[in-house]
């Protein structure tokens, strides 16, 4: 069933949206909907129309299955479909429960009265599409609510409930049957003989001088907004609902709307949202693949990892218990947890009896002996091969049948890791990233012999605790740090060649990446890339080639804010990198001993370098099936490194920009400075030369 259900009990019609899951508005049910009102019109014994949803919400908005295909236009249209409720000539009523989003509420404030049972939400959330409310919500939500209020539901996105919505947006809260509730309603306008109410006809209101108004709202918003393209335009169309005719406005609603249709960043952020749906699927592992139960988790090791691992199963309310092997680390990962959640509490985001809840879920052990029976276990200890086996022999000794064993390694190879039990279908990697309660990215790293239940398992598990499962493959650094480490080798060797890290920094920011990679490692500790380039250069010495100057910097001990020096320096207390004479000298020092000349670096080629560097290394990942599709590694670099929304990730980036272009660009890196760093990745060129995308 994917249209409207039409009944008439009485002298009300009730037109039923029935499109699971969500009643997206899909061409068959805006067909229903069409219909049912040309009935309902045509029937003299029907004095009023109620709109409501059949199962989980009045309605979703589009349906996305039609994205980007013919059914999506097709006539009726949504705007269409509006308008005749609008115009009907008997009263029509919204009845809302759950849900009524974009398209939904678009529909409902078409209707002359809405009511909505306690608990829905209502929101315009185009904006988090870079679009904004195409059928008419910025003309009409404003003159439900007035401007100013309308202008903050629709730059947010966010939803309102029901209970605590604008005035003018619900009529009336129906507790108990909303059908019964809508009937009730629907003959009560009918008796009081209460006006056809047609947003289109009413005033917008807005306290204070509009200009005002406007100028300081455009200037705070393109502030706030960055790049980001939608919300100067939902502020236009909102000062355009004041200031036009209706008609007028809805024209303009549209030119704006398909100006953005058509933007790249707009594109960028649909790419995102389908691609995060996309990474949860897995070729060879069907929908129909069983998955094992998980209800107990353990966590070896209540570092800084294991602590934030555990917070997050127990803020999706798993029971867990963290096993150290001293009693000290155990308090101390404790009190770390207790901290963190009481800094929630303090800013008044988490309330005390939800932070007991949390803390009651949480037990500690000393012993194997007390895990055996739990479902999943995630080893969070020493980055050791060492370490990591002595902990996965006694885990494959002790642990159930069927129990899954994860490892939160970063570098070290997973499948080594599994060999060191008799179960190595049951042993899969599950990256987090630091804090792991924070950061959405989960890397699934697939080891030859994972199985697909336990794959499978891991994938649902992921949404659960409200993480974006991707899968990896195994290799150094999976997908997203063996990027990374491209992207640090150019910053590193830009400062080299004559940039100062704050330029770098600054230029990549501005660009719109969350952070600089200087700031960044300051963060993260610069020791860890000490580690991991000492690793490298063993191991490869021809290509793995990096400055000496970062090393200097290590070999200080300055390994950012944790030593309260790194790249910047710090004051105490405080996480702003500052700038550093000393450190500038440094650079300018070693740059000289490797007779580098040093020279003036444009903003467009620190951002070409470094992301190019992300870019290459990509294709890399994907030619090897690291990466199951392009749109996996731009959820990894949009998830888990900050990399701008508006821009879709490095790979989407990349195609953007066109990749004869991009392979151009690295075949003159390769010419240039250290460019034995550079290897064009062979599947850009092939790519490149057929006219190509990654993201096909
Ligand atoms: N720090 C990060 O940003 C980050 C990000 C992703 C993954 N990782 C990985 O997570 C793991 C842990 O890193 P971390 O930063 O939390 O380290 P950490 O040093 O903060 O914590 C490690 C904890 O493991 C405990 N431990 C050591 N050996 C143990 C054993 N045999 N049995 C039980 N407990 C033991 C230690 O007492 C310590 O509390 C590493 O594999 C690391 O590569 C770290």
């Amino acid at each position: 069933m994917s249209g409207a259900e039409y009944a008439v009990p009485g002298d009300v019609a009730v037109i039923t949206l029935n499109n699971p899951p969500v009643n997206g508005l899909g061409h068959a049910l805006r067909q229903g909907i069409a219909a049912g009102l040309e009935r309902a019109t045509a029937d003299t014994n029907v004095r009023a129309i109620v709109l409501i949803g059949a199962g989980n919400a009045f309605s979703g908005g589009a349906d996305i299955r039609e994205f980007n295909t013919p059914a999506a236009m097709a006539s009726p249209n949504l705007r269409e479909v509006i308008a005749e409720v609008e115009r009907s000539s008997k009263p029509v009523i919204a009845a809302i429960h759950k849900v009524a989003m974009g398209g939904g509420l678009e529909l409902a404030l078409g209707c002359h009265y809405r009511i909505a049972a306690p608990g829905s939400q209502l929101a315009l959330p185009e904006v988090k599409l870079g679009i904004l409310p195409g059928a008419g919500g910025t003309q009409r939500l404003p003159r439900a609510i007035g401007a100013a209020k309308a202008l903050e539901m629709m730059v947010s996105g966010n939803p309102v409930l029901a209970e605590r919505a604008p005035a003018g947006l619900i009529d009336e809260l129906v507790p108990g049957d909303l059908l019964q509730g809508a009937l009730a309603f629907a003959r009560k306008v009918v008796a009081e003989k209460r006006p056809l109410r047609k947003l289109r006809d009413e005033q917008v209101t807005l306290e204070g001088d509009a200009a005002t108004f406007f100028a300081t709202a455009a200037q705070r918003i393109a502030q706030e907004s960055r790049a980001f393209p939608a919300p100067p335009n939902i502020v236009d169309c909102v000062a355009a609902s004041l200031n036009l005719p209706f008609d007028a406005g809805l024209k303009f609603e549209r030119e704006r709307y398909e100006q953005l249709v058509a933007s790249t960043e707009s594109k960028a952020m649909r790419h995102a949202f389908f691609a995060e749906r996309a990474a949860s699927k897995i070729p060879d592992v069907p929908d129909s693949t069983p998955t094992r139960t998980i209800k107990r988790v353990v966590i070896i090791g209540a570092g800084t990892m294991g602590g934030g691992i555990a917070m997050a199963f127990a803020n999706a309310g798993f029971e867990l218990t963290v096993l150290e092997l001293k009693q000290e680390a155990l308090d101390r990962g404790l009190e770390t947890i207790r901290k963190n959640y009481g800094a929630t509490v303090a800013k008044g985001r988490l309330s005390q009896a939800d932070m007991d809840r949390r803390m009651g879920l949480l037990s500690t052990t000393l012993s194997y002996d007390a895990i055996g029976d739990a479902d999943l276990v995630i080893e969070a200890v020493f980055e050791d091969m060492g370490v990591k086996e002595q902990v996965f022999r006694k885990l494959d000794a002790v642990m159930k049948p069927g129990a899954i064993l994860a490892t939160n390694t970063s570098t070290l190879d997973v499948n080594r890791i599994a060999s060191f039990t008799a179960r190595s279908g049951d042993v899969v990697g599950l990256h987090f990233f630091s804090p792991a309660n924070v950061m959405r990215l989960l890397e699934i790293v697939r080891g030859a012999k994972t199985s697909g239940e336990v794959l499978a398992t891991v994938m649902t598990l992921a949404k659960a605790i409200k993480k974006v499962g991707v899968v990896a493959g195994v290799c150094d650094g999976f997908i997203g740090n063996r990027m990374l480490e491209e992207y640090l080798r150019q910053s590193y060797f830009l400062v080299e060649e004559g940039a100062a890290p704050r330029e770098v920094d600054k230029a990549l920011q501005d660009w719109g990446m969350a952070m600089g990679p200087f700031a960044m490692m300051d963060m993260a500790g610069q020791d860890i890339g000490w580690h991991i380039r000492k690793r490298r250069r063993a191991e490869d010495p021809e290509h793995q080639v990096y400055p000496v100057w970062i090393d200097r910097v290590c070999e200080l001990g300055r390994f950012g804010q944790k030593t309260a020096k790194g790249v910047y320096k710090y004051e105490a207390g405080s996480r702003a990198p500052i700038p550093d004479p000393e450190i500038d000298k440094l650079i300018a020092d070693a740059a000289r001993e490797a007779g580098v000349h040093r020279r003036q670096i444009s903003n467009e080629e620190i951002v070409e370098r470094s992301v190019y560097a992300l870019v290459n290394e990509g294709a890399k990942i994907l030619d090897e099936g690291i990466a199951l599709r392009a749109s996996d590694i731009d959820i990894v670099y949009l998830t888990g490194y900050g990399f701008p929304l508006y821009r879709g990730g490095p790979m989407f980036y990349a195609d953007t920009v066109g990749l004869p272009k991009v392979l151009e660009v690295i075949e003159r890196f390769q010419k240039g400075y250290q460019g034995r760093a550079w290897k064009p990745a062979p599947l850009l060129a092939k790519l490149a030369s057929a006219a190509g995308r990654f993201n096909a």
